[in-house]
């Protein structure tokens, strides 16, 4: 049977960080409740100059160049990002021009945090199908420009950046050894959107808008559902945590990634954290821990690798695969 195999990996952030003591200046806030509550410690923040296509593009090349392949080689490629540089066309596109592909074709692909879970499994089917033969999977985001900077509840949360994968195909024997993606779980349930939305869009208020959050609540919801998927996962492969080499996990709040870890009995020094650097980059949050855990060499090929993530909508989803 075809795998999805995943050939190579790039990330990216912008120029400056944002330290949290930095954010005390900017709202009634503290680096000691931003650490205790949520793990972060500083994110990146897009500078004029950086854009979600920026970021993205050199985060392609970056995976292209890993891979040790060009853009000629690939078919098709996928972002994941709710921070487009314009509401049309697909920023996809735009960094289809910006690394110099004439051929194929190219979309973006919104679920906010889980975008890039969501993106992956897209590229899975397209690859499986026969319909692509290598895609690049980008998750880029330029939250801070979707932020209320006088929101204390919400702005001290997120980041910039990008992260990108090539997938491959690759010939399986259909077992749990096989290198690639091994299943995926995708979910969405509209009737949360209140709890975390944006508050403008073209076809309602005519502007970008702000995030808006109900946090607590968002939290109440994320580990019994991020636990639900990763389950699954396990059901339909027969795998189980102690199969996990790495667990890296949308990087929202370190509290969710310890208790989701915890619930599945997932050991700790499985667990990839990178919230502390970057904070929540929505859908680039997983590629970045990914394309961290990659370079230290923690995650070496033919590990177990299980991603998850859960964002605005809600959507959520898991996705295991063999490195
Ligand atoms: N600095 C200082 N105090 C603050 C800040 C801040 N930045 N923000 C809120 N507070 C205060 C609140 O006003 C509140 O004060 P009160 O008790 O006087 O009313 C107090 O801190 C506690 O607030 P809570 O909201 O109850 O704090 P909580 O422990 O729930 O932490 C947080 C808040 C970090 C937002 C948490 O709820 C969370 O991480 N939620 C999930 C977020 C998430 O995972 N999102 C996922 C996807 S994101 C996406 O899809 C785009």
């Amino acid at each position: 049977m075809i795998r999805s195999v995943v050939k190579g990996i790039g990330a990216v952030t912008p120029e400056r960080v944002v330290k949290n003591a930095e954010l005390e200046g900017v709202v009634e806030t503290t680096d000691e409740w931003i650490v205790q509550r949520t793990g972060i410690r500083q994110r990146y923040i897009a500078g004029e100059h950086e854009t979600t296509v920026s970021l993205g593009t050199k985060a392609a090349q970056a995976a292209l160049e890993n891979a040790g392949l060009t853009i000629d080689d690939i078919d098709l490629i996928i972002l994941a990002t709710s921070t487009p540089n314009h509401t049309f066309p697909a920023s996809a596109v735009e960094i289809q021009h910006a690394l110099g592909m004439k051929h194929g074709f190219a979309f973006d692909m919104q679920a906010v945090c889980s975008g890039f879970v969501y993106a992956v499994t897209t590229a899975d089917m397209y690859i499986k199908s026969g319909m692509a033969k290598r895609v690049i999977v980008i998750g880029a985001e330029t939250f801070s420009r979707l932020l209320d900077w006088k929101d204390r509840t919400t702005c001290v949360l997120f980041g910039d950046g990008a992260g990108a994968i090539i997938m491959e195909a690759a010939e399986g024997n259909g077992l749990t050894s096989d290198r690639g993606v091994l299943t995926a779980n995708l979910r969405s349930d509209g009737s949360h959107q209140e709890k975390l939305y944006v508050d403008g869009g073209p076809s309602t208020t005519g502007t970008v808008g702000h995030l808006r959050m109900e946090g607590r609540e968002v939290f109440k919801h994320a580990v019994g559902m991020i636990t639900d998927v990763i389950e699954a996962s396990f059901a339909t492969t027969g795998l189980s945590a102690d199969d996990i080499d790495w667990f890296v996990p949308h990087q929202a709040n370190k509290r969710i990634i310890d208790a989701s870890a915890k619930k599945l009995n997932i050991a700790e020094h499985k667990v990839v954290i990178t919230v502390d650097q970057h904070g929540n980059t929505s859908a680039a949050s997983v590629p970045l821990a990914l394309a961290t855990a990659v370079k230290d060499g923690r995650i070496k090929q033919g590990d177990l690798i299980l991603l998850e993530a859960m964002g605005g909508g809600f959507t959520w989803g898991a996705v295991l695969l063999r490195w």
